[in-house]
C-alpha cells in the first residue's frame, strides 16, 4: 500500500549539462517503470533544467536538497519554499546529516523547516539517523526518537502522511558501508513505532521510510524487500544513469 520512493541526492554535483546528459541516459534505461516513485534531487542551480527536462515524464518528480524556513527577505544566500516551487519542485530533503554535521542544522530548525515545506505544499524527506559512536553505546533508538520528536513536533497526521522519513545511519553514508538489511529493519520498525506514538498506528502505517547509506544495484533488493523500507535515498550511486536506473528496477519487489 506504500509506493516506493527512490530518490537521486545529487549533492554539489552535476552542471546542468551533466545533468541534462544523465537524463537522457536514465530516462531510456529506466523507461516507464511506474511501480516506484522517482525523485532527481539536482543541486539548486541544476533545478530548471531537469524540471524542463522531465516536464512530461509522469513519474520522476524533482526534489531539492534543502530550503530555508523563511518566506523571504535578507537572507544571503538562501532558497525560499515558493521558489523552489515555482520549478515544480514536489520535494525537498531536511536535516541530511551533512547539513546537520557541516552546517549546524538541529532538530528545531529542520523542524522549522518541516512547516514551512508544507505550508508552501511541498513534501519533506526529513532525514535522521545515528552515528558509529551512538551506536556502538547503544544509543541507536535514543538518538531515533529525539530527532523524530523533534524535527517533526506539531505536524498534523495528513502533514505526517505527506512527510517520507529517511532513515540515514551516519557511518553508512559514503563510506561503502551498508546497514544490513535486518539492521535496516529493525531501525525502520522502531521508526514507524515512534511515529505511532507521536500520532497514531494507522497515520504511521502510511508513512514511507527511506533507507539511505551506500545502496547501490547489487545490495537495493534485499534491502527493499523488508516490511517497513519503503525506498532509498541514494548518494554516490545516483550519479550514474545506468547504475541508477538498476536501482530504481531492482526496488520493486512487491
Ligand atoms: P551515499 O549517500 O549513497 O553516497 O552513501 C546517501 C546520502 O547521503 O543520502
Amino acid at each position: 500500500m506504500r509506493k516506493k520512493i527512490i530518490a537521486a541526492n545529487w549533492k554539489m554535483n552535476m552542471t546542468c549539462n551533466e545533468a541534462e546528459s544523465f537524463l537522457d541516459t536514465f530516462l531510456r534505461e529506466v523507461g516507464q517503470e511506474d511501480h516506484v516513485e522517482i525523485v532527481i534531487i539536482p543541486p539548486f542551480t541544476a533545478i530548471a533544467k531537469v524540471s524542463e527536462r522531465l516536464g512530461k515524464v509522469q513519474n520522476v518528480k524533482v526534489g531539492a536538497q534543502n530550503m530555508s524556513a523563511q518566506k523571504s527577505g535578507a537572507f544571503t544566500g538562501e532558497i525560499s519554499a515558493a521558489m523552489l516551487r515555482e520549478l515544480f519542485v514536489r520535494y525537498v530533503v531536511l536535516g541530511h546529516s551533512e547539513r546537520r554535521t557541516l552546517f549546524g542544522e538541529t532538530d528545531e530548525v529542520v523542524n522549522k523547516k518541516a512547516h514551512a515545506a508544507h505550508e508552501a505544499s511541498l513534501k519533506p524527506i526529513v532525514c535522521i539517523g545515528e552515528t558509529l559512536e551512538q551506536r556502538d553505546a547503544g544509543k541507536v533508538e535514543t538518538v531515533l526518537e529525539t530527532q523524530i520528536r523533534g524535527s517533526l513536533a506539531g505536524l498534523s497526521a495528513k502533514e505526517l502522511v505527506e512527510t517520507v522519513i529517511a532513515y540515514e545511519p551516519v557511518w553508512a553514508i559514503g563510506t561503502g558501508r551498508t546497514a544490513s538489511p535486518e539492521q535496516a529493519q529493525q531501525a525502520h520498525a522502531f521508526i514507524r513505532k515512534t511515529l505511532a506514538a507521536i500520532s497514531d498506528q494507522s497515520t504511521a502505517d502510511k508513512i514511507r521510510i527511506q533507507y539511505g547509506g551506500s545502496v547501490k544495484p547489487e545490495n537495493t533488493t534485499s534491502l527493499m524487500s523488508q516490511p517497513d523500507i519503503d525506498g532509498a535515498l541514494v548518494g554516490g550511486a545516483s550519479l550514474d544513469p545506468r547504475g541508477f536506473a538498476e536501482i530504481v528496477k531492482n526496488s520493486s519487489v512487491d
